[in-house]
């Protein structure tokens, strides 16, 4: 039977592809103001700049590859069971070839209604801008499909689901300081094996009996990776 691997990543997961995370010294916090273009009350006042931020964002998405991390994930498809729950909103897990991805805070490369919650009326829009006037098919302003700040996480259910049915859990290139995405290691199994991959020294006293791997994503994946081929097979 394939041994259940469940990814956790972050922002840190894509940095090695040149897109910066959030809250490290040159993260997007420190040039954008978060409450001004990722949260839900924002959308209301301030939609055009709202607008661009995410345009600009998805244009870059456009001009950047998934990296080595990436595609580590990807390949341990091959022997294993993967699941990769990001709170990442580009699709590099996709573009390397990751096949179950569950995306706790939406994608970029998709558009929704901006009226009913319930029904979005999801839309692909690769990398075009969103403009304002561009309409859904219920007539409102189309928006980024993304979760917001005071916005509820729809598919944190599927991830609880998957957390707890992993072997091993990697967590990597997050800063665990965002919920509900942060309190998923709670659902852990008592005999899953876990992994956190950081560069950076990141409070894990959340996380009892975690194996600490201070390096980058991509060096992180490729010992790890090393690691489960010893001891599984
Ligand atoms: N490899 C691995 N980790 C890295 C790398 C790298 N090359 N570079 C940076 N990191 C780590 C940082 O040390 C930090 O712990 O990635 C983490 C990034 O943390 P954040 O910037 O807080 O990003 P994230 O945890 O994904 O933020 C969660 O906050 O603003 C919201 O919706 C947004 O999804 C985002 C959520």
């Amino acid at each position: 039977m394939k041994k259940q691997i469940v990814v956790l990543s972050g922002a840190g997961m894509s940095e090695e592809s040149g897109i910066s995370t959030f809250r490290d010294n040159n993260g997007l916090w420190n040039s954008y103001d978060v409450m001004q273009v990722a949260h839900i009350d924002s959308w209301y006042v301030n939609q055009n700049l709202i607008l661009q931020f995410y345009n600009d964002r998805r244009r870059q998405l456009a001009s950047v590859s998934p990296n080595i991390g990436h595609q580590i994930i990807a390949e341990l498809e091959k022997d294993f069971n993967v699941v990769v729950i990001t709170q990442n909103i580009d699709n590099l897990h996709e573009r390397a070839g990751t096949s179950h991805i569950i995306h706790l805070h939406g994608e970029l490369t998709k558009a929704c209604s901006s009226k009913d919650r319930n029904k979005r009326h999801v839309i692909d829009i690769g990398y075009n801008d969103i403009l304002p006037g561009d309409l859904s098919v219920d007539g409102s302003q189309l928006r980024p499909f993304i979760v917001w700040f005071g916005e509820d996480v729809p598919e944190i259910e599927k991830a609880f689901i998957a957390i707890s049915k992993a072997d091993i859990i990697i967590v990597v290139g997050t800063s665990m300081r965002v919920y509900p995405a942060a309190s998923l290691i709670h659902y852990a199994h008592a005999d899953a094996v876990i992994y956190l991959i950081d560069p950076a020294e990141i409070n894990v006293s959340i996380i009892n009996d975690v194996e600490v791997i201070r390096k980058k994503a991509s060096e992180g994946l490729a010992f790890l990776k090393k690691q489960f081929y010893k001891k599984y097979f």
